[in-house]
């Protein structure tokens, strides 16, 4: 690296003196958790996806564990899903004593492979947990259609699609808007908007919603906001197993003014990611593809490398440029805590899965990249595949081109 070019990460959250007004605005009010800010959070939050209602908790692995008890998951019940996504999607269905059935992705993307679910279903199948990875919405239509079929609920992990939209009867709708039965979004600071940790359940089921906000506090019956508004002096009933699952009005405050900055994340994104697309058609086969009817936030820019090339020396190269990238999306069925062959079931072959792991990365997308950064990490992209693919200097067809 030389000492002129500064570091790129792979990603950096958007947070600045609007975020700190409103977590000091919270921390003065005296009300710091599951109070008004979150009340306000999640009707700012509903309009936006066009949802009836939306439920906060303190991260999308929670929302994914009240979503899927919601629907009513419990010991022995299948759902279906990709092993292809973050450990949480699985463990999940695992918090519930479930059991996750594996199904592969696409050939031509990173998303679950809807025509495989049909073959998938059991009679112990209970949801469809199905993932719009790294912020590219997946064939909803088709999957919403085979729940529908089937009288079986679908649950969107959009934990990474926050600003996502997908064409729904001709329309662009923002995922989360109740195509699915619910859908759970995360506030990760490697995700579009952040509010440290925190989490968001979507939904047009009131008495799901309902239950959501039982199960966040303990099995309450009574919130806070309603007791320490009343006048007469009120008993709460724990009726129900309940969790501590409740996001801060810290977190709510910062979340709104995330939100307020979104459409011009997205847009700040999406030119990114278009001009990395750009740059990277020199070598066909790189890039995402987008469908027709889908419009992804670019919360991730993952890049599928030539199969000649060793995923962590071309990562290893890029960080020697003072560039960071990840390896793509994990594989759940390839960890430790999925050795026990009790803890899944692989329905189809996983082996687009599996090769996806291996060959892709993601670059570097932040809405305060520069055009000169997408550039820096292309050329180095390049740089590294002409030397790893021909370490004997003859580098591999196209990249000779590419790297003029
Ligand atoms: C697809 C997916 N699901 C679930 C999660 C879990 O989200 P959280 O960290 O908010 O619990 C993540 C986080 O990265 C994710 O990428």
């Amino acid at each position: 690296m030389s000492a002129s070019s500064s570091t790129i990460p792979v990603a950096k959250p958007v947070l600045g003196e609007e975020e700190a007004e409103a977590a000091r605005r919270v921390i003065l009010s005296g009300w710091v958790t599951q109070g008004p800010e979150v009340a306000a959070f999640e009707r700012e939050f509903a309009d936006f996806v066009g949802a009836a209602h939306a439920c906060a908790v303190s991260n999308c692995t929670t929302a994914l564990h009240l979503a899927l008890k919601a629907v009513g998951v419990g010991a022995g019940d299948e759902v279906i899903t990709v092993s292809h996504s973050f450990i949480a999607t699985a463990n999940a269905v695992r918090y519930c004593d479930g059991v996750p059935v594996f199904v592969d992705i696409e050939a031509d993307g990173y998303n679950i492979d809807a025509s495989l679910i049909e073959a998938a279903i059991t009679p112990r199948t209970k949801a469809i947990l199905c993932v719009h990875q790294l912020g590219m919405p997946c064939d909803l239509r088709s999957i919403v259609e085979i729940g529908r079929r089937h009288k079986i609920p679908v649950i969107e992990d959009a934990a990474c699609a926050t600003g996502s939209e997908i064409l729904w009867d001709g329309r662009w709708e923002k995922i989360g808007k109740a195509h699915g039965d619910i859908a759970c979004f995360s506030f990760h600071p490697r995700k579009v908007v952040t509010t440290g940790d925190g989490g968001m359940l979507t939904t047009a089921n009131s008495d799901h919603d309902r239950k959501f906000r039982l199960w966040r506090q303990h099995g309450m019956s009574v919130t806070d906001a309603v007791r320490h508004g009343s006048k007469q002096v009120i008993f709460e009933d724990y009726d129900e197993l309940g969790y501590n699952y409740r996001m801060t009005d810290l977190q709510a405050a910062v979340g709104r003014e995330q939100l307020r900055r979104l459409p011009q994340l997205i847009a700040q994104r999406r030119r990114l990611a278009e001009l990395y697309r750009k740059r990277l058609s020199l070598l066909p086969g790189l890039s995402p593809v987008e469908p027709r009817w889908a419009r992804s936030n670019w919360q991730s820019f993952c890049v599928r490398l030539p199969e000649t090339a060793d995923q962590r020396a071309v990562m290893q190269a890029l960080l020697d440029q003072g560039i960071s990238t990840r390896r793509g999306v994990m594989n759940i069925h390839l960890e430790g805590a999925y050795a026990d062959r009790n803890s899944h079931r692989a329905a189809s072959s996983l082996m687009r899965s599996v090769s996806a792991q291996r060959q892709t990365i993601i670059l570097p997308l932040y809405a305060q990249m520069t055009e000169f950064d997408v550039a820096r990490v292309v050329e180095a992209l390049y740089a590294a595949l002409a030397e790893v693919a021909a370490p004997n200097g003859s580098a591999q067809p196209g990249l000779d081109a590419a790297l003029v």
